[in-house]
């Protein structure tokens, strides 16, 4: 992979200080690129972006990651790329005559040390995500756990973007009052005469706080807002929402008392009521490419996840036959353009047939680097991205990134990791699966003097993958950014403490493993039931990969609504920008791990069961602890500082420093 030779010392050396200490108080000034410990792609798009009349950029659920994919290549750009990238495709839209609008779905929170660290949550990275021009922007679960959160969205956000922040169905009670976070709806005309009815919509199915409210569409509909907003003259309807494009307007079997998908619900009623006004939805929430066909004249697009897609979207024939008002241009001279048009609907009655306008479109999934910004934005063809690329507000935006990275002490690099270490895309337990390391590392750095203790972790705790190369404080908070402390019950007879885990995991068969694993890996598919959370690919798995040259980017390969990568990434349909070997997420664990430390099978009679606070509420529904121990015996079984966020910075420092004094390459 050309990388393997690659020093990472020597190009660190230049701008990081080594131990998060030295340079507290220098502001730094950062080479004009990418962050400095970033790597550039070795893959390139291969045909350039389809334009029409309208056109999106859509970024979605970035959950705090500005500083992009340090130890991925394909994911190495930064938001300072994206702001510079943003700006040439408007100068681009400008010279092609036609319209371009930038577009965000929430969950800015949550998931990377940049949004984590600080308290709220939110506190530093807002302030410079909001350095980008967008035009539309919405509110996500992950940014409504929290009061301060929300709080630090409403004012270092909505506020600054205007009319340009939407939330039509959230209501958050502060002080007192519900109040809207951002505007209900927006209605404008773009830059050459398109009306536009903009609209956001919030999923309902997730652990709302008393605070929160979330409106279902049969409210919506009867607000005088929304009755004002259908009196205005519409070219199109956006539906902005942090909610899935792909699931029908019931929650089928809701976990959190969730009713609808309002997004869906709202898409549902528009395309009844208003079908011959075309209708688009960006979405977001599960973390996916994904693009839905809903009918001729309506489709969704979502875009990924922590900042490595930005999704594209281009409509054609929108624009109204005759008008005076609208100047842009119906055909670029040579320029894709798209010709394509989903479906019509089987469930609409003809007489709405015969109003519906029938809409042109393309999508496509661009990897997050600056190859492939520079490609789109300015015809870059190599791996040498031209300096005129970067704009001044570019350059700005990498160096608040990386100043905040370097300020909040998330540089600092822990030791080399060895290897690439999987969440969704190994079998659970086999080498290169996260959760044989997770539990090494609980075992090495969650001890008491070597007492027995059985350690027990929700898998949820666990949220990215882990990347071969220089392991950095910030990884540990993309790996598992939660902060529960450890817990114990002391001395609880082994007898009983072995038996804890299988219980968590619901697990009756009889062969559930309540030892560490040995021998081969395995996995009993029968038992192990989808996480319901996000995260968990519907992404194909690539089944006959011999026709896909090796030496591609392991990455994404989509199947949606206009074309499955998985026959063939090189075809013309295949909607992702760069053509990529599959990393197919597909693999399902179980709910709870445990690590086993110091333990003598035949000799231990009692040991120290120690749990994360977020487990500690199942453990105590279980009769098995709660008919011998009550919540007062509980201690905690590290320092109070001692968390899920910095286990694996523990475990870093002492199982991988070896490795961080030589070369440490990155992976594929
Ligand atoms: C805020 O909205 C919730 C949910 O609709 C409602 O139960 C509550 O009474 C409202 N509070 C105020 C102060 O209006
Ligand atoms: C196109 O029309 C808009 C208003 O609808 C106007 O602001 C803009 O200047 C016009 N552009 C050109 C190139 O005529
Ligand atoms: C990335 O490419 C640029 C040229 O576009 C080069 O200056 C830079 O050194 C490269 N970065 C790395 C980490 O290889
Ligand atoms: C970063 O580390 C320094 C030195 O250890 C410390 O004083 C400072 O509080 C830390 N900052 C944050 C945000 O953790
Ligand atoms: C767990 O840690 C102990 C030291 O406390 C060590 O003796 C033991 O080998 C470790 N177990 C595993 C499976 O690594
Ligand atoms: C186990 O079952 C209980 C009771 O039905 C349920 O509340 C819990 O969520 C289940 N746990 C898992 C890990 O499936
Ligand atoms: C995409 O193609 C693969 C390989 O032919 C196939 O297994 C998969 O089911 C297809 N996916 C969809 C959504 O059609
Ligand atoms: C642990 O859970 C029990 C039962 O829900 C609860 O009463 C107790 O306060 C919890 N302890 C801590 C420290 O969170
Ligand atoms: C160091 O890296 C090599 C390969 O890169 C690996 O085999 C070895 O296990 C690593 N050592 C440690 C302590 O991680």
């Amino acid at each position: 992979m050309g990388l393997e030779s690659l020093l990472w010392l020597a190009a660190l050396a230049a701008a990081l200080p080594q131990d998060g200490q030295s340079d507290q108080q220098t502001s730094l000034v950062v080479a004009p690129q990418l962050q400095p410990d970033s790597h550039n792609t070795t893959y390139w798009p291969w045909r350039p972006l389809p334009w029409g009349e309208i056109n999106f950029l859509h970024t979605t659920d970035s959950h705090g990651w500005l500083e992009g994919h340090l130890n991925e290549v394909n994911y190495g750009a930064d938001l300072g790329d994206l702001a510079s990238f943003m700006e040439h495709m408007h100068d681009k839209a400008d010279q092609y005559n036609v319209d371009l609008l930038v577009v965000d779905t929430g969950d800015l929170v949550t998931g990377n040390g940049l949004s984590d660290v600080t308290n709220p949550q939110g506190r530093v990275s807002n302030k410079i995500f909001r350095n980008l021009p967008y035009d539309l922007l919405t509110i996500g679960n992950n940014d409504l756990y929290d009061l301060e959160v929300t709080k630090g969205i409403r004012t270092d956000l909505a506020k600054i973007y205007g009319d340009r922040y939407l939330t039509s169905n959230v209501d958050v009670n502060i002080d007192g009052k519900n109040v809207s976070i951002g505007h209900r709806y927006r209605y404008f005309t773009t830059k050459h005469g398109l009306k536009v009815v903009a609209f956001a919509f919030t999923l309902q199915e997730f652990a709302r706080p008393s605070w929160v409210s979330i409106q279902g569409h049969e409210t919506v509909i009867d607000t005088p807002w929304f009755k004002e907003a259908m009196s205005k003259e519409a070219d199109l309807y956006l539906l902005l929402g942090h909610a899935d494009v792909a699931e029908s307007c019931k929650v089928a079997h809701p976990r959190y008392g969730g009713k609808e998908n309002p997004l869906i619900c709202m898409k549902d009623w528009f395309r009844q009521n208003k079908p011959n006004i075309p209708l688009q939805v960006l979405g977001g929430h599960t973390h996916f490419r994904k693009f839905k066909c809903y009918d001729g004249g309506s489709s969704g697009l979502e875009s990924g996840r922590y900042s490595d897609t930005v999704g594209w979207l281009s409509l054609r024939d929108i624009a109204p036959s005759g008008s005076n008002n609208w100047n842009g241009s119906r055909t670029i001279t040579g320029v894709d353009m798209p010709t394509r048009t989903c479906p019509p609907s089987t469930t609409t009655s003809s007489s709405t047939e015969v109003d519906s306008k029938v809409v042109r479109l393309d999508r496509r999934y661009l990897d997050f680097n600056r190859q492939t910004f520079a490609y789109h934005a300015i015809g870059a063809t190599g791996p040498e991205v031209p300096s005129r690329f970067d704009t001044p507000l570019g350059l700005k935006t990498t160096d608040d990134v990386y100043n905040a990275r370097v300020n909040l002490n998330l540089t600092q690099v822990l030791g080399c990791a060895p290897r690439t270490y999987y969440l969704f895309s190994e079998i659970f337990n086999c080498p290169g699966n996260i959760f044989p390391m997770v539990r090494l590392a609980l075992n090495t750095t969650v001890n008491r003097d070597n007492q027995p203790r059985l350690i027990l972790m929700g898998t949820g705790s666990i949220r990215y993958d882990l990347y071969k190369g220089p392991f950095s404080v910030g990884d540990s908070y993309t790996v598992s950014p939660y902060d529960d402390a450890f817990f114990y019950l002391p001395n609880v007879p082994y007898s009983i403490a072995k038996q804890v885990l299988c219980k968590l995991n619901n697990d009756t068969s009889t062969s559930c493993e309540t030892e560490d694993p040995v021998g081969p890996c395995k996995m009993s598919e029968s038992f192990y039931s989808t996480r319901p959370n996000e995260g968990l690919s519907q992404q194909e798995p690539l089944i006959n990969n011999l026709h896909i040259k090796e030496e591609f980017n392991p990455g994404h390969v989509t199947a949606d609504d206009f074309g499955n990568c998985s026959i063939s990434v090189s075809s013309l349909s295949c909607g992702d920008d760069t053509k990529h070997r599959d990393v197919p997420e597909k693999y399902h664990f179980p709910s709870y791990i445990q690590s086993q430390g110091n333990i003598d099978k035949g000799k231990t009679q009692t040991v120290d069961l120690v749990f994360t606070s977020h487990v500690n509420g199942s453990i105590f529904k279980l009769s098995l602890i709660n008919q011998i121990y009550t919540p007062s015996d509980v201690r905690y079984y590290m320092d109070k500082s001692f968390t899920t966020r910095t286990f694996l910075q523990e475990y870093a420092k002492i199982a991988w420093t070896q490795n961080a004094t030589s070369s440490c390459a990155i992976g594929p």
